[in-house]
């Protein structure tokens, strides 16, 4: 019998620069993420020429740490896959350039992988099997969107924010707050000590469409902060503002995911995306399977932050699905696609 091909994956869409090594189409041998936070923090967010400075001193020495932890040579590689787009577009090129490289010098076939394919990928590294068509509902810092996927690598998208994504709103809220960047582990650390005890609305709640707004809930926090500040002073009651905001969030996601459900009928729902992270929002999407007799999958919160693991397998999907495409081998001329969303 075959051996299972081992490949190595590259990803550096935002600010996390992060390499894996993968076996077959599920197996994680090593994955390495190293995060910029540090970097960004003190900005609230991420500047991009500092993403992208950073990507360019860690991808070498990371692409040999996987390697090694991974304990493969790079002799042992059948191919290479790395993050096409969406993302930032000089992060992209460093991740994507220096993958080029790779596979040109070794010989190899590079598969350029759709970010938001390796979110929902990363649902499968656990659950192989999960009865398709899939609803994935994919919550991360610049996407908030719900799929119907068919296998990894085809999926339609249904809806989604028709603004701000809920992540970069957890974001904004913790910079209003002061909480720190970001903005998603501080937010849900304090609504966990607080009472939702203040209206936060949910946008386009009655509207029978898949369709998120979160910039509205944004303001809405906005003006409660000062309205607070103006009655306490910097006195603020910041777990009870998070909560109020946490469950309005919450709300528009469990809301939206039920109409695409009725829509569409899958066989099983998915949480993925760096949101995907809030065990709230684990809980309720988990509750809501189990209301309606559907099986759910959320990967581990690693898997949902950004990491190579996830493109790594959905790379191997595709290039395991069609090994002979000649698309792998005429990658010169790939470029990066910033704004690429699956059909
Ligand atoms: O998927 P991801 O790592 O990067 C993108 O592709 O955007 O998602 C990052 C986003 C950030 O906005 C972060 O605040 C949010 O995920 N996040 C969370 C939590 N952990 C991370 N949001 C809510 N609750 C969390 N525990
Ligand atoms: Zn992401």
């Amino acid at each position: 019998m075959n051996k299972p091909i081992i490949s190595l994956a590259i990803e550096t869409s935002c600010d996390e620069t992060a390499v894996a090594v993968i076996k077959g189409r599920f197996e994680p041998l090593s994955g390495i993420v190293a995060s910029q936070h540090d970097i960004h923090g003190k900005y609230g967010g991420i500047v991009p020429e500092l993403a992208c400075r950073r990507h360019a001193e860690l991808i070498r020495p990371i692409v040999h740490d996987a390697i090694e932890k991974a304990g493969v040579s790079f002799s042992d590689l059948g191919f290479v896959s790395a993050t096409r787009g969406p993302g930032l577009v000089g992060a992209l090129l460093v991740g994507l350039s220096y993958a080029k490289g790779l596979a040109f010098g070794l010989n190899l076939p590079l598969v350029g992988v759709n970010h938001l394919d390796g979110h929902v990928a990363a649902v499968f590294i656990k659950q192989p099997d999960l009865p398709m068509p899939l609803l994935a509902l994919l919550v991360s810092g610049g996407h908030t969107e719900i799929f119907l996927v068919q296998k990894i690598g085809q999926m339609k998208r249904l809806g989604g924010t028709r603004d701000d994504a809920a992540g970069e709103v957890f974001d904004k809220v913790a910079k209003f707050l002061d909480l720190g960047y970001p903005g998603g582990p501080p937010v849900e650390k304090m609504a966990a000590k607080g009472e939702a005890k203040y209206k936060v609305p949910v946008a386009m709640a009655r509207s029978n469409t898949p369709d998120f707004s979160f910039s509205g809930p944004k303001t809405a926090v906005k003006h409660l902060v000062q309205k607070l500040k103006d009655e306490h002073g910097d006195n603020l009651p910041v777990s009870d503002i998070c909560a109020s905001f946490q469950k309005s969030v919450v709300d528009a996601l469990e809301i939206k995911t039920r109409v695409a459900i009725e829509q569409s009928r899958p066989a099983s729902i998915a949480l993925a995306g760096g949101v995907a992270c809030n065990g709230a929002l684990r809980e309720r999407i988990t509750k809501l399977g189990e209301e309606l007799g559907l099986p759910v999958a959320i990967p581990e919160p690693w898997l949902c932050s950004d990491n190579a693991t996830m493109i790594g397998v959905a790379g191997a999907n595709l290039y395991l699905d069609n090994p002979e495409s000649a698309e792998w081998m005429d990658y010169m001329e790939m470029d990066a696609k910033p704004g690429w969303l699956p059909q």
